[in-house]
């Protein structure tokens, strides 16, 4: 890829900006957060999905590392850091955990630093790339920092809406955990159309489609599609609140709007 400082723009909305607005961070651009208070606008939970959103993939990483003795991860579409990251969950279970990070937004690979300061006992990598590149698998940072002949957590949380129905998300899934041994997982959430009507989800679609951002929300019948050939853990596919709560969840399914689950590969 080119120079990541010269591929910033700051013209169009950038979904990990935006993403970064509705968690309440800084890192964005006026254009993002015009961008997000247009999507606030149609879907005012949207804060809280991104809230729950953010909150699963912690349950997530947390429950691998703690009961499966995940101690690998690969985890693609970041995101701008937001504290705890993916790491920081995982080695506060097991210090010795090795995260590969990656993402395709040049802002993310800005902020990179923070994703990269590991227990001294772990390592944490971060590469630019992209999911719709199959090498992405093969980069050297991968081979270097993750033993695939052990157990790889592949965490792909909120990204696959962002990958339309011609790039082959569920061939992408699919080669991305084909080189993971048995035993490994895929953590994904994703946004669904379930609880919206075809108006609002059209409005959805098209606020990011004209940023440059393609957005396809899914059903929970083609999330679920995701983990065709890998066993569901419990609770099986579920809005993120539900995934393992700590507590009763408090929110709506229709409040959150994300589906999401973590399978074993067998
Ligand atoms: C909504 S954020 C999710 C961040 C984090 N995974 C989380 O759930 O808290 C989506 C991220 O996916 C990244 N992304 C979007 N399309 C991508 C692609 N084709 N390849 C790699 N990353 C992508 C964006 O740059 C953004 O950082």
């Amino acid at each position: 890829m080119t120079d990541p400082h010269e591929r910033i723009d700051t013209s169009k909305p950038h979904s990990a900006r935006m993403y970064d607005y509705y968690l309440g961070g800084k890192d964005w651009f006026e254009v993002d957060r015009h961008a997000a208070n247009a999507v606030i606008a149609t879907y005012p939970t949207v804060l809280t999905a991104a809230r729950a959103n953010r909150a699963f993939m912690h349950r997530a990483v947390r429950t691998l590392a703690a009961e499966y003795g995940v101690r690998q991860f690969l985890d693609v579409g970041t995101g701008i850091p937001t504290k705890p990251n993916l790491h920081q969950v995982a080695q506060a279970v097991a210090p010795e955990c090795r995260v590969v990070y990656a993402d395709n937004d040049p802002l993310v690979l800005e902020y990179a630093d923070a994703l990269l300061r590991s227990s001294p006992e772990g390592r944490t990598v971060y590469v630019d790339a992209d999911v719709r590149d199959d090498a992405l698998i093969d980069a050297p940072e991968v081979r270097e920092v993750l033993d695939l002949d052990a157990p790889v957590a592949l965490s792909l949380v909120a990204l696959m809406h962002f990958v339309p129905d011609d790039a082959d998300p569920y061939g992408l899934v699919r080669r991305l955990m084909e080189p993971l041994p048995s035993g490994s997982f895929l953590v994904l959430s994703h946004v669904t159309n379930d609880f919206a009507s075809p108006e609002d989800t059209s409005t959805a679609e098209s606020l990011y489609n004209r940023g440059g951002t393609s957005l396809r929300m899914r059903s929970r019948k083609e999330i679920g599609s995701f983990f065709d050939g890998l066993d569901l853990l419990p609770p099986g596919l579920v809005t993120t609140h539900r995934w393992r709560a700590d507590a009763p969840p408090e929110m709506e399914d229709t409040d959150v709007g994300f589906f999401a689950g973590v399978a074993r590969k067998p």
